[in-house]
């Protein structure tokens, strides 16, 4: 089965499906594409696919709509009918910027509904409901709560990947390009030297080790990132010698301890582009690298493959549905919304810094206190 398109032997193609088909005018409109995508989609499959483009863009155009693809979409969504790309951050402030009427979140739930409580007025849609996130499954509104009571006068930096319930209780939200920098400013505003980080242990331990303040962190975890260990980066090392390693912070700290370096998607990307190292390996979601290496021909990457299974259940088949239907319409209830905007707004009011903001590797592991 093709990961682009989705197809199995014993279905019709999805363009099939919804009666689009591959005609002189639709190859004429999409032929400029193709080579975007040459080295994933085959030109035998490149006639299943073009259809579904060409239909996604002319409906974007009737519809007003704008997507925004984050960068561990499929490169047929990410080069080819994506209007705005890049990692958390940048789509929040870009779903708050945009003058479209109708957001298309072509990345997972808690991304959708950050965009309509920085957008209210627009309709906001994802393109598949069940697109998650464990670390937003983590945690309740709730367990906030509780947290709040049991340490009172500690401010609470939420991870942007929860939900708008969660993100209505805290002091601050933050994204992995900024984790450091809004931990560090809550601390300030509160007058204190602790801070609770939730939901991710792991990138509340990576910012542990880069800043003075001590950090009380829930027991969440991204199950992609998870499963990268530091024996993995030794192995990686054996087998390559002179590879460049990059890692999420979402990874655990062994990882950005012997990592070559450690920042958000987009500060990943950008490190690739900057430098240009021989050969790469991202360890992250497996897009990733498909989504960079077009852009940096010089550039080995080894993948290593790591999906996240939420992520991948966004695919242009289903855009095209959206944006055709008009579904599925992303709401949240004007009090969280709110509340939630406070905490995110407090993040975008932040100094934006000139470069992707990163994680300092090799740094001993600081105890953090669990939840
Ligand atoms: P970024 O903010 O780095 O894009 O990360 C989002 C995410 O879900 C990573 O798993
Ligand atoms: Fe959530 Fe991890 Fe998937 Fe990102 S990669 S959406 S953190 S499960």
């Amino acid at each position: 089965m093709s990961l682009i398109l989705g197809t199995r032997p014993d279905r019709l193609n999805p363009s099939d499906e919804r009666g689009l088909v591959y005609d002189d005018a639709v190859r004429q409109r999409t032929e400029a594409l193709y080579p975007l995508v040459r080295d994933l989609v085959t030109p035998m499959e490149w006639p299943a696919l073009a259809p579904l483009i060409d239909g996604v863009r002319r409906l974007k155009a009737e519809r007003g709509a704008v997507i925004l693809a984050h960068n561990y979409m499929t490169p047929d969504i990410f080069r080819l009918i994506g209007d705005f790309r890049g990692d958390s951050l940048q789509l929040a402030m870009e779903a708050a910027a945009t003058d479209a009427p109708v957001i298309v979140q072509a990345g997972v739930h808690f991304m959708a509904e950050t965009s309509k409580i920085l957008s209210p007025e627009k309709t906001v849609l994802i393109p598949d409901m069940r697109a998650g996130c464990s670390l937003a499954a983590s945690i309740t509104g709730a367990d906030v709560r509780l947290i709040r009571q049991a340490w009172p006068g500690v401010p609470i930096c939420t991870y942007v990947n929860t939900s708008a319930e969660v993100k209505a209780e805290s002091d601050i939200t933050c994204t992995s390009s900024n984790a450091i920098q809004a931990a560090e400013h809550i601390a300030r505003e509160w007058g204190v030297k602790r801070v609770i980080m939730i939901p991710d242990e792991f990138l509340a331990r990576n910012v542990a080790a880069n800043t003075d303040l001590s950090i009380i962190a829930w027991r969440g975890r991204c199950e992609v990132h998870e499963s990268f260990s530091g024996r993995d980066i030794a192995e990686i090392r054996a087998a390559h010698p002179g590879v460049t390693i990059l890692a999420h912070p979402e990874c655990p700290p062994d990882v950005l301890e012997e990592a070559d370096f450690a920042g958000s998607t987009s500060a990943i990307a950008h490190f690739v582009r900057e430098r240009s190292p021989r050969k790469v390996v991202l360890l992250t979601e497996c897009s990733m690298s498909d989504n960079i290496a077009a852009d940096n021909p010089g550039v080995e990457f080894l993948k290593p493959c790591n999906l996240c299974p939420h992520m991948k259940r966004i695919t242009v088949a289903n855009i095209y549905d959206a944006l055709r239907d008009m579904k599925h319409v992303v709401e949240v209830d004007e009090d969280i919304r709110i509340r939630a905007q406070r905490a995110i707004e407090a993040m975008l009011a932040l100094p934006r810094p000139t470069r992707p903001a990163t994680f300092l590797r090799g740094r001993p592991p600081v105890p953090v206190e669990l939840i």
